[in-house]
């Protein structure tokens, strides 16, 4: 072949090239905002009364501080006289004592007192709206909660929990795996659970915050058995999906969180129901919760290599993508903002 019909072929091949679409949506911290939605930063147990500990948050840092009463605050880390690290300080009775310059902060956020005896200046921690709800400790970002973290069918006193953290971190924003339910070409072939796509397609329930419906199938590799459930994603940080797998009554709640921009962390709250308080019920329950645990981290097993390694940007979405693309629109048009931005940093 000539140079001249190489080139000429080369030319008609890049006419013909299909573009890539990526058609990617605004990543969490994007334009200085994040999603208002709840999101996890330790399990309850981390934090005792009269003790605080700090954590990534967003772009920035907050401490979780929980008082004698045993009720949890969280707020931004650095101190506002020259900005130490709260997480180094202590608390002291219901009050956080900075480690610098000993100001005192109420939990409110607001100064107390200074050590010297200045008077206590005008000046405050942001303080988030907060949870310890189901083992873990949440923060809301935002001013108010618009939407509530989900409930679980049976009441929280009836509820055997397992609370567990999975490591590493994935370095995505949670709302790419909350895509992940609706995504049930996903389900069905990574997960290899068999289930009537259009029956949970329609009987999902939407909003402005959540999608919830009835999944009912089973593992075709046999690693959980049966399934009645319901599943669903709230906000664009929690996954949950509650029912019957093997018979019995199972819980899951999977909460992911912002530890730093571009990476999650995930909780695993599982639950189910108490028993009658026998020790052979309470190994039946102890038992329930590890298998829960197990086919837990299988399935995050199973996401592992792609979520670590995607780039999330939706291209040519086909027919079967109507699911994921309704829940792409919630994710893109989430409220988004960033209240306590200035506090954190
Ligand atoms: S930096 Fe906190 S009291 Fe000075
Ligand atoms: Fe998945």
């Amino acid at each position: 072949m000539t140079t001249s019909a190489t080139q000429r072929q080369a030319a008609a091949s890049v006419k013909s090239r299909p573009p890539r679409i990526a058609d990617r949506l605004p990543a969490e911290g994007e334009n200085g905002v994040f999603t208002e939605s709840w999101f996890p930063l330790c399990k309850s147990s981390e934090i005792a009364p009269g003790e605080m500990r700090g954590f990534g948050f967003l772009d920035g840092r907050v401490v979780v501080m929980r008082d004698r009463q045993g009720e949890v605050h969280v707020l931004s880390a650095y101190c506002p006289h020259v900005g130490a690290d709260l997480s180094v300080g202590k608390v002291v009775g219901d009050q956080i004592q900075c480690a610098f310059h000993e100001w005192r902060f109420n939990t409110d956020g607001y100064v107390a007192a200074t050590a010297i005896g200045d008077p206590a200046p005008k000046a405050c921690l942001f303080k988030y709206p907060s949870a310890d709800k189901y083992g873990v400790i949440w923060a809301f970002n935002g001013e108010t909660p618009w939407w509530e973290i989900p409930d679980f069918d049976k009441p929280a006193d009836a509820l055997a929990i397992r609370v567990e953290y999975d490591v590493p971190i994935y370095p995505i924003d949670p709302w790419v795996i909350c895509a992940n339910t609706p995504d049930w070409q996903h389900i069905k072939i990574v997960h290899k659970i068999a289930f009537d796509h259009k029956q949970y397609r329609d009987c999902l329930v939407w909003n402005n915050y959540s999608m919830q419906g009835r999944l009912d199938g089973y593992y075709t590799d046999n690693k959980g058995g049966a399934l009645e459930t319901k599943a669903g994603i709230f906000g664009t940080s929690i996954f949950m999906m509650q029912g019957n797998i093997g018979g019995r009554w199972i819980g899951v709640m999977t909460p992911f969180g912002i530890p730093k921009p571009g990476h999650t962390s995930t909780y695993f709250i599982l639950a189910t129901e108490k028993g009658d308080g026998s020790p052979a019920d309470q190994q039946i329950v102890d038992q329930t919760l590890a298998g829960l645990y197990h086919l837990a981290k299988v399935q995050v097993g199973e996401d592992k290599p792609i979520l670590r390694t995607i780039k999330y940007a939706p291209g040519y979405l086909t027919a079967s993508d109507a699911m994921l693309a309704k829940y792409l629109k919630l994710v893109r048009e989430f409220p988004r903002s960033h209240a306590g931005g200035e506090y954190i940093r």
